[in-house]
């Protein structure tokens, strides 16, 4: 999360990172990494736009079965129809998809947030 916002150059976006270790099937980890790149690409293209300041956070959490990632901005929020249209969420869904996860959006009040829910697989000793 760092490395991209650090990479758009832009230090008025605040960070609150929440996350506790998990583990990713290495077959999906590719597939995760695309997936939270394009989510926090859209925050800072569309949620932080024209300078707008603002506040990101992700949260990591996992139980037995399932991880999940929530990315959540405080912008003005995604309008429903926006979602289906583009190339950037249609490859969210598929990228889920193809991760066996599930890319979730609600709106934050105000804001976007996505969550990623995912099969988490057990450590191994
Ligand atoms: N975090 C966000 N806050 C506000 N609007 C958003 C957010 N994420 C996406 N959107 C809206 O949803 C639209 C679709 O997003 P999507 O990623 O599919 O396309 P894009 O970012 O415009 O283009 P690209 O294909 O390069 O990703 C965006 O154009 C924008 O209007
Ligand atoms: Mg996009």
């Amino acid at each position: 999360v760092s490395d991209v916002v650090g990479s758009s150059g832009r230090s008025d976006i605040t960070l609150d990172v929440k996350a506790q270790p998990l583990f990713v099937d290495a077959a999906n980890a590719s597939a995760l990494g695309l997936i939270l790149n394009e989510i926090l690409t859209n925050a800072i293209k569309h949620a932080f736009t024209d300078g707008r300041s603002g506040h990101l956070s992700l949260v990591v959490e996992g139980g037995n079965d399932y991880g999940t990632i929530r990315i959540c901005d405080d912008g003005p929020g995604m309008p429903s129809a926006a979602r289906s249209k583009s190339i950037g969420t249609s490859l969210i869904t598929r990228l889920a998809r193809q991760a066996r996860a599930e890319a979730t959006w609600r709106n934050n009040m105000p804001g976007t947030c996505v969550t990623i829910t995912f099969p988490q697989t057990a450590a191994r000793s």
